[in-house]
Order: structure tokens, then C-alpha cells, then sequence
């Protein structure tokens, strides 16, 4: 059994996705933290009533973020994770962090990477008159919002739509594709070969 942690800051919808299809389609694994920085982050509830151990690390307490990722690992490390899943966590880790947790780190990014890292991507990808956004689970690496592609999906844009009607389509994409990706990881199914991701059996690894 791979034991993951997923870290959230708010809704934790992303989160709820994975723990009800972990349960739903017996994977070898089991959520065994969800840990936030956000003291009210709604996904906490989610997870205590699903009998998930929860956690809080505040990163308002610490002075620097290397203090801030220290904390995060002290709560992190007695669940002894096989895979840490960034879901909605809205905090930059730092390169020792992420250099300890390499291999064994994956986040979703609501655009189509390389394109828009950062925040407010549906906003930026309106402004630069995309026809088609999506979102993309990917290794975390030191560089934000880079690193290895696991999955991409891909939607139109459709006349008239604006920043929560964007997000909204991309965001039901998420609970399909990231889902996906972690079965993925916590069956053996992915190698990083030369910093690209491969699925061993072939699997598509888009969601058009
Ligand atoms: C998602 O769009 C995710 O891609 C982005 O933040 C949002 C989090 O949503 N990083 P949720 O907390 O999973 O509902």
C-alpha cells in the first residue's frame, strides 16, 4: 500500500476527487494526511469526515519560508508518504524541500503548461485570446509550475465566456485527469525518462 499526503489551502476539491476514487476504485494506496495552511480551509472537513487524519501548518507563524517548510516536513514526515499531492496548495515550497520530496511530488496547474505559470492564468489566457486552456499534473521541480508533464486536458474557450466560467470547465477536467495521474504513480506506471513522463502501458496522457 503507497501512502499519499495531499496538501490543500482552500475548497480541496481536487482532494476530494482523488480520496473518493483512491476508495472507489481500490487502488494500492490510502490518503493518509491531508494537511493545510490555512487554518479554515474548507477540504479539512471533507477529509476528518472521511476518516482522514488532518493537519495544520500556518505559514503566517514562521518568519521565513525556509522555517515554514521545515514545519510542513515535520508534519509531513510521520505519515511517511510515498507521494505528496500538491491539490489547490498555494504556498511555494522551497528548493530543499522539493530537492528531498524529488520523484514523489506532483501538483496541477489550471493552464496548459509551459503556458501561464503563476496565478490568474484563466484571466491571462482570456486576455491573450486563447481558443483552448486547460490543465496540467506535472512533477514539481525548484522552478514553479514547471517540471516533468504527467496529464494535460484540454477545453475550448467558448464565445462569451469569462474568468469563472473558464475556470469552471477547466476545473471539471481536474477531477478527472489528476485523479488519473496519481493512480498512475501509486500503481508503478510512470518513468521519467530524460525529464519526460512516460506511461508504461501506453495510456493517452491527454484528456481532449
Ligand atoms: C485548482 O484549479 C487548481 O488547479 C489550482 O487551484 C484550484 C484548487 O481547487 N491550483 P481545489 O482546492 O482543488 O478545489
Amino acid at each position: 500500500m503507497k501512502r499519499i499526503v495531499i496538501l490543500i489551502s482552500g475548497r480541496g476539491s481536487n482532494m476530494q476527487a482523488i480520496v473518493q476514487r483512491c476508495v472507489q476504485q481500490r487502488w494500492p494506496a490510502v490518503v493518509a494526511a491531508v494537511i493545510a495552511n490555512r487554518q479554515g480551509a474548507e477540504g479539512l472537513e471533507f477529509a476528518a469526515a472521511h476518516g482522514i487524519q488532518t493537519a495544520v501548518v500556518d505559514h503566517r507563524a514562521y518568519v521565513s519560508r525556509a522555517a515554514f517548510d521545515e514545519a510542513l516536513a515535520a508534519a509531513i514526515d510521520p505519515f511517511a508518504p510515498d507521494l505528496i499531492v500538491l491539490a489547490g496548495f498555494m504556498r511555494i515550497l522551497g528548493d530543499g524541500f522539493v530537492q528531498r520530496h524529488a520523484g514523489r511530488l506532483l501538483n496541477i496547474h489550471p493552464s496548459l503548461l509551459p503556458a501561464f505559470p503563476g496565478l490568474h492564468t484563466h484571466r491571462r489566457a482570456l486576455a491573450a485570446g486563447c481558443k483552448v486552456v486547460g490543465a496540467t499534473v506535472h512533477f514539481v521541480t525548484p522552478e514553479l509550475d514547471h517540471g516533468p508533464i504527467v496529464m494535460q486536458s484540454a477545453v475550448p474557450v467558448l464565445p462569451g465566456d469569462d474568468e469563472e466560467a473558464l475556470a469552471a470547465r477547466v476545473l471539471a477536467t481536474e477531477h478527472v485527469i489528476y485523479p488519473q495521474a496519481v493512480r498512475w504513480f501509486v500503481e508503478d506506471r510512470l518513468v521519467i525518462e530524460n525529464g519526460l513522463v512516460r506511461q508504461l502501458d501506453g495510456a493517452v496522457q491527454v484528456l481532449l
